[in-house]
């Protein structure tokens, strides 16, 4: 609902007061007696979320809504579906509250996933002189479109169709976008996206994206596109499995931020490598105790076929570092350790480069986006040795299971500064700029700091 952002202003819009708790009082004392005299009798007080419209006699109603003790705009991430439908236009807010961030805020909280039923009502609209709107709408757009392809069951997006939504995204912004399908991959040395995937009748792929200037700094992107994780032969658990639809969240969330970079037209060169897979079981399904090949030329011993994010990734990061990116960057859902460590809401990262860490932790803190740090804890290394190949691919046990799998995923990282989000990619439950259902986690915050360590000032 992208329209939920109004160009103009219009002397029909609603005049909207957004009112904290700490201005409450003084905001009373500043209006005519009858304005204040019916504010409190309609017991409003600003709380979060109350929301007041208040009928005058020959004008547009004016309409109030509380922010409580809100620190930032996305806390009011919500008002469009609070307030009633109709247009509105931002009058006065707390200082505090950015403006920009309060569009964007508005724009996120105005998704609604319209594929199989409509909405139930339109999101009201707003008019917000100091934003622009614009810039919101294109970052918006990214996060929409994570959000979409998260929501879509893996009956209409299969892997083929998530390589279309690729092919898709790289049309809308001249991006070359080239695809290594079913047996080609065991070809072209993708031995363990091909393992995995080959039990699907949905065939594995690897899609590769480029886009920019050939003489710009390297960005490499990598994004888990694991259609569905049924578990394989290491098969879930109903509970576990209903929600693995979403476990190409990687792979949308990587596709968001190559969305805002390309929209941006941010001068870098940049190349996403999403290895799509449908993690299925069938007479020729992947097995505990298998030893694969790599394409990095470590052999690989299966531990449980359920961590087989890790298994893709690997081949992608290898075939990402191959292009020596000054930075390269992966999104995904691979551990539920990581659920169990951080909760749905904070995207943990891991990087062992300091300013890397440093920058995102400012620009995630800018945006809004929440990521926190991991550590790749060099003594957990050790979990991962096998007696018969040269790694094994899940440590025993489910200590430190996040932090493990982001130990696997280096091995296959060449010498290049490197960041892992371990994210979940969904809102189980709406708030504020998050309506429930897929979500982005990260990109905001990692395109803020490639903003700005590459936007031409
Ligand atoms: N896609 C899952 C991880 C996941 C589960 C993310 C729930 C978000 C919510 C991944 O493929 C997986 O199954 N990981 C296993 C690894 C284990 C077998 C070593 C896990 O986390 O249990
Ligand atoms: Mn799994
Ligand atoms: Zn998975």
């Amino acid at each position: 609902m992208l329209d939920a952002m109004l160009n103009k202003a219009d002397p029909k819009q609603v005049p909207l007061h957004i009112l904290s708790s700490a201005m409450f009082e003084g905001w009373l004392e500043s209006v005519p007696e009858w304005l204040g005299t019916l504010v409190r009798a309609a017991g409003f007080s600003a709380k979060a979320g109350e929301f007041l419209l208040i009928p005058r006699s020959g004008k547009t109603p004016l309409a109030l809504l509380g922010a409580g003790k809100a620190q930032n705009a996305y806390a009011l991430g919500d008002a469009s579906t609070r307030l009633p439908e109709g247009d509105y236009h931002l009058t006065f807010a707390p200082a505090a509250l950015d403006r920009q961030d309060l569009a964007l805020a508005w724009l996120m909280g105005a998704y609604f996933f319209e594929r199989y039923s409509p909405r139930k009502r339109p999101p009201a609209r707003i008019y917000i002189h100091a934003a622009n709107a614009s810039a919101a709408r294109q970052t918006a757009e990214a996060i929409y479109l994570a959000r979409d392809l998260i929501n879509t069951p893996a009956a209409d997006l299969n892997t083929k169709a998530l390589e279309q939504a690729v092919r898709d995204l790289g049309a809308e912004f001249g991006a070359r976008v080239n695809a290594i399908v079913g047996d080609d991959l065991l070809k072209k040395n993708f031995p363990m996206v091909h393992a995995v995937g080959r039990a699907s009748v949905h065939k594995p792929r690897l899609v590769e994206l480029h886009w920019g200037k050939k003489d710009a700094p390297k960005i490499g992107l990598v994004g888990k596109g694991v259609v569905f994780d049924t578990g394989g032969l290491d098969i879930k658990a109903a509970q576990y499995m209903r929600l693995m639809k979403k476990d190409m969240g990687g792979a949308a969330n990587a596709m968001a931020l190559a969305h805002m970079i390309m929209a941006e037209k941010l001068p870098v060169q940049l190349h996403m490598v999403l290895p799509i897979v449908d993690n299925a079981i069938s007479g020729d399904a992947y097995r505990p105790s298998d030893i694969l090949q790599s394409r990095k030329g470590l052999t690989v011993e299966i531990d449980n076929t359920d961590a087989e994010g890790r298994l893709v990734l690997a081949d992608a990061l290898a075939r990402a570092s191959e292009e020596k990116p000054e930075l390269l960057i992966d999104f995904a859902t691979l551990t539920g350790a990581a659920r169990v460590a951080l909760g749905a809401e904070i995207a943990p990262f891991y990087s062992d480069d300091e300013a890397i860490v440093a920058d995102l932790q400012m620009a995630a803190k800018k945006t809004g986006d929440p990521v926190w740090h991991m550590p790749l804890w060099d003594g957990y290394d050790k979990m991962l040795d096998s007696p018969i190949a040269d790694i094994c691919h899940a440590a025993p046990g489910s200590m430190g299971g996040s932090i493990t799998a982001a130990l696997f995923l280096r091995r296959f990282v060449g010498d290049i500064p490197w960041l892992h989000f371990d994210i979940f990619g969904w809102v189980s439950k709406a708030r504020p700029a998050h309506p429930q259902g897929g979500d982005a986690q990260g990109p905001r915050a990692v395109f803020a700091m490639l903003q700005d360590r590459y936007a031409k000032t």
